[in-house]
Parts: structure tokens; sequence; C-alpha cells
């Protein structure tokens, strides 16, 4: 016989461990976000406060990498998007952390393609990919190749990423696409066509940003598209973010309620006051 015990004790996805069971078991499954994004932030300070070096902080900071996607993966989210490094970390850090991280996303990309595709994840990518080391532009087109038959949660990575940069390459892309299409006097702009030439395309906005570090900026991450998202914040540092803490965030997530700019229910009689939110 079936009891309500094993009913809600099956509901829970295989592979949580127990803190991300109890966590999970608060949350409604039909109201999961579609796409959560993460700004990765805190490495540095979690290395400081060891007394290690910054990039001891960007190596453990692969252990969240790992929890956080197989975690997502796991209670089928179907898109997440990481902030990896940006245009201006690339551009402003110190060559020598700039190679290293390099060669940490290397090692990640060749030792994590089995993992990937034992989790059904298909690897994206977002930013200026041509403007990275050739050899990096290789790897990360081999591990995009090894997964690009996987079904189920997509894995976005934001390299050399900077969201004011998207915009200016989707206006160029808008303006080409006229060019070639009857000319400039065929150009039209709305807000799909703008989304229509972002580089998350393929993608829905994110209902969901977690930042960690405590640190409350969007740090030119997907301006255009974050327009509406939730926003979480968590003090905890990224080597130190699980699995455990995205569905920590999720149950915040699932707290609020979102209004898209419209009125709470049963509010229609304060309509003038309502804000934009
Ligand atoms: C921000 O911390 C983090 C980064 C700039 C790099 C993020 C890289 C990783 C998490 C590891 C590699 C990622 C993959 C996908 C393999 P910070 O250095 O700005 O920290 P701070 O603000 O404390 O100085």
């Amino acid at each position: 016989m079936t009891t309500l015990y094993d009913k809600v004790a099956s509901s829970v996805p295989t592979g949580l461990d127990r803190k991300e069971t109890e966590v999970y078991r608060r949350l409604d499954p039909a109201r999961l976000p579609k796409h959560i994004a993460i700004i990765m932030d805190g490495n540095g300070r979690w290395a400081k406060r060891r007394h290690m070096p910054r990039v001891a902080g960007h190596r453990a900071g692969v252990t969240a990498v790992r929890s956080t996607v197989e975690t997502a993966a796991r209670i089928h989210i179907p898109a997440l998007t990481l902030y990896a490094f940006s245009e201006e970390n690339w551009k402003k850090r110190p060559k020598s952390e700039v190679g290293f991280l390099m060669g940490l996303l290397s090692r990640y990309l060749k030792a994590e393609v089995p993992t990937l595709n034992k989790n059904n994840i298909r690897l994206e990518y977002i930013g200026r990919q041509h403007e990275l080391p050739e050899d990096v532009q290789e790897r990360m087109e081999w591990a995009r190749e090894a997964t690009s038959r996987n079904s189920g949660m997509v894995l976005t990575l934001a390299l050399n990423y900077s969201a004011r940069s998207e915009l200016v390459d989707a206006f160029r892309s808008m303006v080409n696409a006229a060019a070639q299409n009857g000319g400039i006097e065929h150009l039209h702009i709305d807000e799909d066509a703008v989304a229509r030439h972002l580089y998350t395309r393929h993608l829905p906005d994110p209902d969901l940003v977690v930042r960690t570090s405590g640190e409350m900026r969007l740090s030119n991450f997907l301006l255009w598209q974050l327009a509406y998202a939730e926003i979480y914040v968590t003090p905890t540092l990224w080597p130190d973010f699980r699995g455990v803490h995205l569905l920590e965030g999720i149950a915040e997530y699932q707290k609020r309620e979102r209004r898209y700019g419209g009125l709470n229910h049963g509010d229609g009689h304060a309509a003038t006051s309502e804000a934009k939110s």
C-alpha cells in the first residue's frame, strides 16, 4: 500500500542530500524559476580570510559551481546562467590572475563534460568569446559540441561578458541584418527585435538572480533580461555556496509576489497609488 509519506518522499528528486531535501520539501515544485542567473562573488575575500592567495578562492569556487549546477539540474531548473567573469575582470585584473582563471576554466570544461552528460546538461556561453585565448575558445567549442545533444538544463557560462557590450552588439547586429535584408529603411526596432539579437535569444528572461557575498549590485550583468527578475542576495561567499543555498534562494523567491508593473491581487481600488515594480 502506498502511504501519504511514500508519496511525499517520492516527490523529492533523487540525488538531493539531507539538507537539500529538507529545503526542497518547503518548495512548490510547480513554481520553480525557469531561469536562474547567478553572480558568483567573494572568491577573493574567501581566500583573504584564510590568508591564502586570491586564486585559491577561485579554485575553491569550482566546487561551488559543481554543487550548484548538479542541484539545479536535479530539481529540473530549465536554465542556469553563471557570471564566471566579466569583460571588466578580463581587462582590469592582473595578467597572472586572468591566466589562472583561463586555466581553471579549461580544466573545468575537460573534467566536467562527463558529469554534464550524465545530468543531461547542455552547455552554452555568452560574452565576447572571440577575445579569449584561442586554446580556451577551442576547449569551449569542444565542450559545447560534446553536450549539444543533451535535452535537460541549459547551463550558460558568461565569459568575458558585459551587458552593455551585449546591447551594443545587438544594435550592430540589427543594423547589419536590416542592411542585408532590403536596406536600412527596413530597420524595425521594438522589444522583441532587441531580444532576438541578444546573446540570450534562446533563453527565457531569468526569474531569479542570486548574488553571493552580500554586494547589492548587478555589475553589468544581463541588464536587459533582468528587468523583472527577483533579486536574492546572500552573505555567503561563493566558494562556500552549495546546492542547498540555491534551494534557499528559490524558497525566498517563492515568497515574493511578482507583479510585472501590475497590481497586487485584490488591489484594483489602489490603482492610482501603485508604482511600477
Ligand atoms: C568573483 O570573485 C569571482 C570571479 C571573478 C571568478 C569566478 C570564477 C569561479 C567561480 C571559478 C571558475 C568558474 C568556472 C565556471 C569554472 P572576486 O574575485 O571578485 O571576489 P572578491 O570580490 O571577494 O575579491
